[in-house]
């Protein structure tokens, strides 16, 4: 799309005040009208944090609003989430038990499978989406085994390729491999295959940063590394010509859909990502976004609908087709009470 012309080129500057964009300002009726782009429920994933055991869903105290659900919540939690008019969820799990190699993650029986067959079962239409990695799952924190003090990545790419499988087995539509290892798509995509889960989409966490911003998170996950940190195999946040290539070697891997994460630092990469990949292209407004907007609000810093709607409406606006959102029923609510 070329950039319309600068005004200024043509025409004197009495000629240029008859040039007003305000007239489409004017009243709220114009402003609905032109407006271009819409943050509609569809288009948001709602993250779910699943742990296992009973009892209540419990708050999360750095994302207020936000709560971890037992696999007995998510019938209700489903149903609720299709009425308010939200299509698909992106599901975490809790480890019951921590190993060094994270084995917990690919088992059958693990509460990410659990909660997708629950799910399948109560809520047929929404969309199960599930992430893929071991960081949740290891006594290290790290995103993949380790040998020699080092993330291996070929080893660790074959655990993921089991993890997938396992979601994909109990019904998973979409699995998201976030570990960002070499080759892990392809790697995924070759096992899911072999399983006869050909039919299971993958989303690539194309292109995951280092990033200050998912604090909140590993809080929850209790996944903080507890050596070193993950820069050896996330991407450093200053670049972006890598980000792209990151991209372009999921989509050869076989990646269905890509992701950017974190959202409102990576505007860049998604439009120019937009413009190079037909994929479909999602944002992931991560637990740190989340909790800089609900904290800033809870101190009346900030407008928080306003402030969700601009955040998310620009993520929209750069390129991304979906957003991953802890914001999605808040916006889901309220496109269903018309405001
Ligand atoms: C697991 C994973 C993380 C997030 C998504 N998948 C954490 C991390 O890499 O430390 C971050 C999500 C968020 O902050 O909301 N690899
Ligand atoms: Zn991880």
């Amino acid at each position: 799309m070329p950039e319309p012309r600068s005004p200024t080129s043509r025409g004197s500057a009495t000629a240029l005040l008859r040039l007003r964009p305000r007239r489409l300002r004017r009243t709220p009726a114009l402003r609905e009208w032109v407006a271009e782009t819409d943050v509609e429920p569809r288009r948001l994933v709602y993250p779910v944090f699943v742990r296992p055991g009973a009892g209540r869903p419990r708050p999360v105290p750095s994302m207020p609003g936000v709560e971890q659900y037992t696999v007995g919540d998510l019938a209700g939690l489903g149903r609720a989430l299709e009425e308010e008019g939200l299509r698909a969820v992106l599901l975490f799990g809790l480890a019951r038990r921590k190993f060094p190699d994270g084995r917990e993650a690919w088992a059958r029986d693990g509460v990410v499978p659990q909660a997708v067959r629950e799910l399948k079962r109560a809520a047929p239409g929404l969309v199960v989406t599930t992430d893929v990695c071991l960081c949740a799952y290891t006594t290290h924190g790290h995103c993949g085994v380790v040998r020699s003090g080092e993330v291996a990545n070929d080893a660790t790419c074959e655990l993921l390729g089991r993890v997938a499988v396992a979601h994909a087995e109990a019904g998973a539509d979409v699995v998201a491999p976030s570990a960002m290892m070499d080759g892990q798509v392809g790697r995924i995509r070759a096992t899911l295959d072999e399983a006869g889960h050909e039919g299971t989409a993958v989303w690539a966490y194309s292109t995951k940063h280092a990033s200050s911003f998912y604090g909140p998170f590993r809080d929850v996950e209790r996944s903080t590394p507890t050596f070193g940190d993950r820069r050896s195999y996330q991407m450093d946040p200053r670049n972006g010509r890598e980000a792209l290539r990151e991209m372009a070697l999921d989509e050869a891997e076989g990646a269905d859909l890509l992701m950017v994460k974190p959202a409102l630092t990576s505007l860049d990469l998604l439009a120019r990502a937009r413009r190079r990949f037909s994929l479909p292209l999602a944002a992931f407004q991560v637990s740190g976004e989340y909790a800089m907007l609900k904290l800033a609000a809870e101190r009346g810093i900030v407008d928080e609908v306003a402030a969700v709607q601009e955040t998310l409406g620009a993520v929209r606006r750069a390129g991304a087709d979906l957003v991953i959102t802890y914001f999605a029923r808040d916006v889901a609510r309220r496109a269903r009470a018309g405001r």
